[in-house]
């Protein structure tokens, strides 16, 4: 597996007449596997056609912040948002001093502003430029700002001098941003995840379901996409965007996820059970709408089949991870669930608290299996994810 499988890289071509060697940097990230998409300068503009970067990455280039098009479906924050990670190569002297006041008066310094991934930048420019105070002063500043610094090369430049600050090369800006990704710790591995609630139908109106949104199971889908996994998605009633890169089946009551789960599970060698399932449905679905003259005044429920449990049960079971939603004697609750369904493991959230579980951003869980039990302090639900899927690659893989 390549170091850069699934991937995405936002690659920042600025002013520099290294920009020449833009296209055959998008080349490389792809050759490790990364999804590339370009976002240039108006000085970017003057050393390289837009056409190249266009044909090679396969995707439109991006250089306008006020792009209605653009605005509409992937502007800055989506871009932003979409990046694991930005490499500004070649980074002009401009540009870096762009970064340092935190100017945001053109698409590229306005991304950087607005993305929460990695930013790497490949400085490229005369060797006086780049000896100057402010430049090192400039370069410093970044770096305390965890902007990681792809050093220029020694050697002859386009303007005749000889000296530092030539582009690193195309190969190596590639591997270096390969190496930040280096855990793919579920490199080569497949994994099931079900996501969000269940719905369970009264008559063609009224359900039963719950608040589940989605969010946790959806950081879990991205953070087995980064480590490398291949990654499907069962995926039932949510409030947020599907992760893209994994295969989804998208399903709506309980049966039907027993189903999708049942059919795709073979081969898998993770199974994590994030989604709210409901526990019971209705025992008959009226056809017709109930009148409020009815005669009917309650519901009579029928139990759903445990899905979790039954692929626990499978003679070749994938690791199973499930999850404990409790609102009570949370430990004792979650150790109980992780034994009756027998389990690998099982992730506690407290759901009585809105700041975490449910709906929210928020997460603080439990990691709970037969030998350990490790509290995972509060965090975004991808920060928690990712710690999750450490773990299980730890103490599983
Ligand atoms: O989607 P969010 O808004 O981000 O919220 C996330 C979450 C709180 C829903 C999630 O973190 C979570 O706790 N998911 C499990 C919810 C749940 O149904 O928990 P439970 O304790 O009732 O079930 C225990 C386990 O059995 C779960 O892994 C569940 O998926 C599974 N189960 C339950 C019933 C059933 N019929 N089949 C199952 O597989």
């Amino acid at each position: 597996m390549n170091t850069l499988t699934n991937k995405r890289v936002l690659l920042g071509v600025s002013g520099s007449i290294a920009a020449y060697k833009s296209p055959d940097i998008v080349r490389r990230l792809q050759d490790l596997g990364a999804e590339v998409r370009v976002v240039i300068t108006s000085g970017g503009r003057e050393f390289v056609s837009e056409r190249s970067l266009q044909t090679i990455s396969k995707n439109k280039v991006h250089d306008n912040l006020w792009d209605k098009d653009a605005e509409l479906s992937m502007g800055h924050i989506e871009l932003a948002k979409w990046a694991d990670i930005v490499i500004i190569a070649p980074a002009s002297a401009n540009t870096i001093a762009k970064l340092c006041h935190g100017k945001a008066d053109d698409l590229l310094s306005t991304v950087i502003l607005a993305t929460s991934a990695t930013v790497m930048i490949a400085p490229s420019m005369n060797q006086q430029m780049y000896a100057s105070l402010a430049m090192k002063e400039n370069l410093q500043l970044l770096k305390s700002r965890n902007v990681i610094i792809i050093e220029p090369g020694f050697g002859e430049q386009a303007c005749g001098d000889v000296g530092e600050g030539r582009l690193a090369e195309p190969i190596d800006i590639a591997q270096q941003a390969a190496e930040l990704f280096l855990s793919n710790s579920l490199s080569g591995k497949k994994v099931l995840i079900t996501i969000g609630g269940t719905i369970e139908a009264i008559d063609p109106v009224r359900f039963i379901s719950n608040h589940s949104s989605g969010k946790m199971g959806m950081s879990l889908a991205h953070a087995c996409i980064q480590a490398g996994a291949k990654t499907t998605l069962v995926v039932g009633s949510i409030s947020i965007e599907v992760e893209r890169r994994a295969e989804t089946i998208f399903v709506t009551s309980a049966s039907e996820m027993y189903d999708a789960v049942m059919n795709n599970i073979t081969s898998q060698d993770l199974f994590i059970s994030c989604a709210a399932v409901a526990d019971y449905r209705p025992s008959k679905v009226s056809l017709n709408k109930i009148k409020k003259t009815s005669s009917i005044k309650s519901i009579q429920l029928i139990e759903n089949k445990d899905i979790l449990a039954s692929v626990c049960k499978l003679k070749d079971k994938p690791i199973c991870i499930g999850f404990a939603a409790e609102t009570e004697n949370l430990i004792s609750n979650a150790k109980h669930k992780l034994k009756n369904k027998k389990c690998d493991a099982i992730i506690l959230n407290d759901i009585s608290n809105s700041e975490i579980g449910l709906k929210s951003d928020e997460n603080e869980v439990h990691f709970i299996s037969e030998k350990n039990s490790e509290k995972i302090d509060k965090n975004s639900k991808q920060i928690i994810a990712e710690i999750i899927i450490n773990k299980i690659a730890k103490y599983f893989f």
